[in-house]
């Protein structure tokens, strides 16, 4: 990729780190110094998507989550694959600032996390400087296995069990790590029940120490697919639901309204406009895995509930924020011919769940504007909870409570732009997997959503294809186009998405300068040139490196016709013999 100097000199202006006082307007500072830190537990499900709405088959998390508190519509992964997006959480940086971009070696997994000299210097370390008690059970990231962890051991935390490759996978057999070393094995437990216990007992634990604020860390491996620890071929197969589950959703069907669903024409770019269209055993075999998914987030939405009442119990309900998300999308609908799996900057694999309640969260509330991601709600959680990371961190603090949203405000709105990478190997799950072709799974791509007015999603590939789709709601009274929810009982006017299941790509378009598309596409350019190379504050105001005026914060004001010469001179995104050696490397 390149850059450019007038880009890049706005790069270096980077603001000092995020620190309580350094974020808020000065009259706060007292009012911040003064509040009673929470504890918070932080629940991360692994590989569950929104746009499927799994959430919709959590009734537990539904009454005392979502009820209780906020639901994020507009929240992403910084990159659709666990290792990586986890890294981007536990560092609040983007994957190309943590460099871990696989999850295996060279490019990812624990062993480098440590080699990079990260652990230690991450979200458990800074919590733990801001005295709190920081236990962690489950999965934390790829690469921690049974025979690494005695000699990689976390930092920060007062006690851990981590979930342990080769089991971290099946459903039946984990492995969890203990602080003095020795491996757990569960033989012939179900991992989901084992996590939601140990959790539960890491929560009394927390409650012998009442005047210290705790972190409670829990991640289940729900709805990820089954690996069995003994496979050798690590073979990805359909989640493995609880028996008491098991018959749950037999009605569940996958949504054949979407027009993304097993089109007869291909979609998208790169390997995902080769793949041929699904067969009907195929596409059956996906619901299957759908219906599963489901199935095994039950367990998890149950351990919701215990934990909720665990709290209760100890009477720190109100002073502790619950805060559910997970670590990146999943697509399991035959969207665009594929099977079932991540790693597209499409918004099934990006766009992840996030539930927060708590001390200050809006209770009720749907949040539908805000963009943010996982890198921010690290920075998010440093700030809640008073503690600093010790380096220039790339996140940006979310509205997540009253008085957040009032400073974002005062900060000229919440973020309105989301940033998604991708490397080197795409994974592709299921039984139907292994005769899909991979390869030229690299791409940059930026989500624009600007109220009502601007919902752009645009990607620009390591194949130097470019996508950019409009998925815009709309209302529209009496016009059959792609419904997506009811406003009326009788449906006389609808609001409709343009494309929300991105399958027209007006990036076919004719993109010259002059035409609409490509002043569109001059813009939305020039944005991924500075997110793709961004380092703290040029992640958070990335239009400030454009406009070093601050005069144009928004897409909407770039799309100004005044500014079109000034676009059409910026160097266009795409990916040069230099990027394409290092991939050739990196495969
Ligand atoms: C990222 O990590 C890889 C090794 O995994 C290394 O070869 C490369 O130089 C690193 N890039 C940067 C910018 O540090
Ligand atoms: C652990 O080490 C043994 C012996 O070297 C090896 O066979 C096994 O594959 C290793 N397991 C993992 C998960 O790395
Ligand atoms: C794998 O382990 C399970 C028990 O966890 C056992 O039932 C099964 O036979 C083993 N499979 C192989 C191939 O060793
Ligand atoms: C990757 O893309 C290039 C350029 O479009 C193409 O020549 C090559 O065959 C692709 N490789 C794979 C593995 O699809």
């Amino acid at each position: 990729m390149v850059g450019t100097a007038a880009l890049t000199a706005g790069l270096l202006a980077l603001a000092p780190a995020l620190a309580c006082a350094s974020v808020l307007p000065r009259n706060s500072e007292q009012q911040c110094k003064a509040d009673k830190k929470p504890n918070i537990v932080f629940i991360i499900s692994d590989d569950q998507d929104m746009r499927q709405d799994s959430l919709g088959s959590m009734p537990r998390l539904q009454k005392l989550l979502v009820k209780e508190g906020t639901k994020f519509e507009r929240f992403y992964s910084p990159i659709s694959i666990c290792c990586p997006s986890r890294s981007a959480f536990l560092r609040a940086q983007v994957a190309h600032s943590t460099n871990i971009t696989d999850v295996r070696a060279p490019y990812g997994g624990w062993p480098l996390f440590n080699e990079f000299g990260y652990n230690g210097h991450w979200l458990p370390s800074f919590l733990e400087q801001a005295e709190y008690d920081v236990r962690y059970v489950g999965k934390l990231m790829n690469g921690q296995t049974t025979n690494n962890t005695a000699a990689l051991p976390a930092q920060g935390l007062v006690d851990s069990a981590f979930l342990l490759d080769p089991h971290t996978y099946d459903f039946w057999n984990p492995a969890f790590s203990t602080p003095a070393g020795p491996v757990e094995y569960r033989f012939d437990e179900y991992s989901n029940d084992v996590v939601t216990e140990k959790a539960l007992k890491f929560l009394d634990d927390a409650a012998q120490s009442p005047d210290k604020p705790f972190f409670v860390g829990i991640a289940p491996i729900a709805p990820h697919s089954h690996i069995a620890w003994n496979d050798t071929s690590r073979a990805m197969q359909i989640p493995i639901p609880h028996p008491r589950h098991a018959d749950m959703f037999p009605d569940a069907k996958l949504d054949r309204s979407r027009d993304s669903f097993n089109p007869d024409v291909p979609s998208g770019a790169s390997w995902v406009r080769k793949l041929d269209k699904l067969s009907d055993e195929n596409v059956e075999y996906i619901e299957d895995f759908y219906r599963a998914r489901l199935q095994a987030l039950q367990s998890v939405d149950e351990m919701v509930e215990q934990v909720v009442q665990k709290l209760e119990d100890m009477g720190v309900l109100d002073e502790t924020m619950i805060i559910y998300t997970s670590d990146n999308g999943f697509e399991s609908n035959a969207g665009h011919r594929r099977q079932p799996g991540k790693t597209l900057p499409y918004e099934e694999d990006i766009n992840v769940p996030l539930v927060v309640r708590g001390p200050g969260v809006p209770k009720g509330k749907v949040d539908k504007t805000s963009v943010y991601s996982l890198t921010d709600l690290a920075a998010t959680i440093l700030h809640v909870s008073g503690a600093q990371a010790d380096f220039d961190h790339d996140g940006a603090v979310m509205p997540l409570t009253h008085e957040l949203r009032k400073r974002a405000d005062w900060n000229g709105g919440a973020k309105q732009f989301h940033l998604s990478e991708y490397w080197v190997e795409n994974v592709v799950e299921g039984k139907y997997a292994k005769s899909i072709e991979t390869g030229n799974a690299t791409y940059r791509g930026v989500r624009v959503v600007e109220g009502d007015d601007i919902d752009y999603a645009y990607a620009v590939w390591c194949t130097n294809e470019h996508e950019i789709y409009d998925m815009k709601a709309r209302l529209s009274c009496g016009v059959p186009f792609v419904l997506q929810r009811r406003i009326d009982a009788t449906c006389t006017c609808c609001a409709m998405q343009k494309d929300p299941n991105q399958m027209q790509n007006i990036a076919l378009n004719d993109l010259s300068p002059s035409s609409w598309h490509g002043r569109l596409h001059t813009r939305l350019d020039a944005l991924l040139l500075v997110l793709k190379q961004c380092s703290g504050e040029s992640c958070r105001n990335p239009w400030r490196s454009i406009f070093t005026n601050g005069k144009v914060t928004t897409l909407k004001q770039a799309l100004d016709r005044k500014y079109d010469d000034y676009f059409a001179q910026l160097p266009r995104v795409k990916y040069d013999a230099e990027v394409s050696v290092e991939i050739v490397e990196q495969v």
